[in-house]
């Protein structure tokens, strides 16, 4: 009997559903040779679905995902709906109540892919970020008084538990270790100004780091880190820091590896459900046009193979990307591909397949 996986795929909004459908194409050919079934649900949570019901995510739905093995994400995000709801309502509603405390983002520069960084190429750029996922100034503590008038208030606090950060914390030196690389895991943080949250997130790290002494423990602060990753991104291998800094990071990262076109990511629970997606967003102005890049889509569905303990399939998913963007893609973005979305697609799992 083969091995089945159950994974709920979530197109979404604008090109999610587009880029997804050739990342399924790849995950299907992935499975023809590796050996292995995967059995799809597609759930219609988005911008369409709301704008008919109100709905962001149904009643029940998340106890319904919670049973699967893995979930595949497109993208949220509609241009006719007020921006938060359906980003609040779905995306991180669907982190924080799956306890997908890990956004892991690989920060990679494939061979042929245009990097803005002057003299630097894919020997230079390949380091992960291990984001903490459901905590920090994402978990929505705060208020606002006197909402409108000239005395208006607005309070929004960072969250940061001991048993949050020291999870995501142990999370990154298994994943350094495992690695195997560089053996370096930087905490990215603020020492100097956020004395409070980033002093427990720096107590914790060095504690942690004892218990591995095969890895180099390695600080540098957020603002310095933007610095380095367009200076000497070579320095990186792992990177550890908080929800709100690992958001504004890894779209710098995604921007030296080419573009939001390859940038994938995941939304761990190693205990639990975990979700997969390009990190880019939907894209409403390329939706329909099959212009858009499918290949950080393609990417997230490697990473969701391998999650699911599919190694050699996650990777030949990698390998047959890079023969893509080295042999055979003028560049990453959307319409100046030198081929459409359908068509990358399908090199992709032909590479696969063969
Ligand atoms: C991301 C996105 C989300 C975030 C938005 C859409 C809520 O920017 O996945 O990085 O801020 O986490
Ligand atoms: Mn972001």
């Amino acid at each position: 009997m083969p091995k089945t996986y159950n994974i709920a795929v979530i197109g979404g909004d604008g090109t999610g559903p587009e880029v997804i459908a050739e990342g399924l194409k790849v995950l299907n050919a992935a499975s023809g040779k590796f050996g292995f079934k995967l059995n799809l649900t597609h759930f219609d949570f988005g911008g369409e679905r709301y704008l008919k019901s109100g709905e962001t995510l149904p009643e029940g739905a998340v106890d319904e995902l919670r049973k699967f093995d893995a979930m595949y994400l497109g993208a949220i995000g509609h241009p006719d709906v007020k921006p938060g709801i359906l980003e609040k309502g779905i995306l991180l509603r669907l982190r924080f109540e799956l306890d997908q405390y890990i956004n892991l983002r690989p920060v990679k520069l494939y061979p042929g892919i245009d990097c803005p960084l002057k003299d630097k190429g894919p020997e230079h750029i390949d380091f992960v970020v291990v984001r903490e996922n459901t905590e920090g100034l994402y978990a929505g503590a705060g208020g606002v008084l006197k909402k409108g008038t000239p005395d208006e208030v607005a309070v929004q606090e960072s969250i940061n538990t001991r048993k949050g950060v020291e999870r995501c914390i142990r999370y990154a030196f298994e994943y350094c270790k495992k690695r195997n690389k560089m053996n370096k895991l930087t905490l990215c943080g603020k020492t100097n100004v956020l004395t409070f949250a980033f002093d427990l997130w720096e107590r914790t790290f060095y504690e942690v780091a004892k218990e591995y002494p095969g890895i180099k423990p390695d600080y540098a602060h957020v603002d310095a880190i933007t610095m380095w990753f367009v200076k000497n991104p070579e320095w990186f291998d792992v990177i550890v820091t908080d929800n709100m800094f690992g958001d504004i990071i890894t779209d710098l990262g995604a921007m030296i590896q080419g573009g939001m076109g390859i940038a994938a990511g995941g939304n761990i629970n190693p205990e639990g459900v975990s979700m997969f997606e390009p990190i880019g967003g939907s894209a409403p102005k390329y939706k329909g046009k099959n212009m858009i890049n499918p290949l950080a889509a393609i990417c997230a569905g490697g990473m969701m193979l391998e999650h699911l303990g599919e190694e050699k399939a996650g990777r030949s998913i990698e390998e047959a990307v890079m023969k893509v963007t080295g042999k055979h893609l003028k560049s990453l973005a959307a319409g100046q591909m030198g081929l459409t979305t359908t068509e990358v697609g399908d090199l992709v799992a032909k590479f696969v397949a063969t």
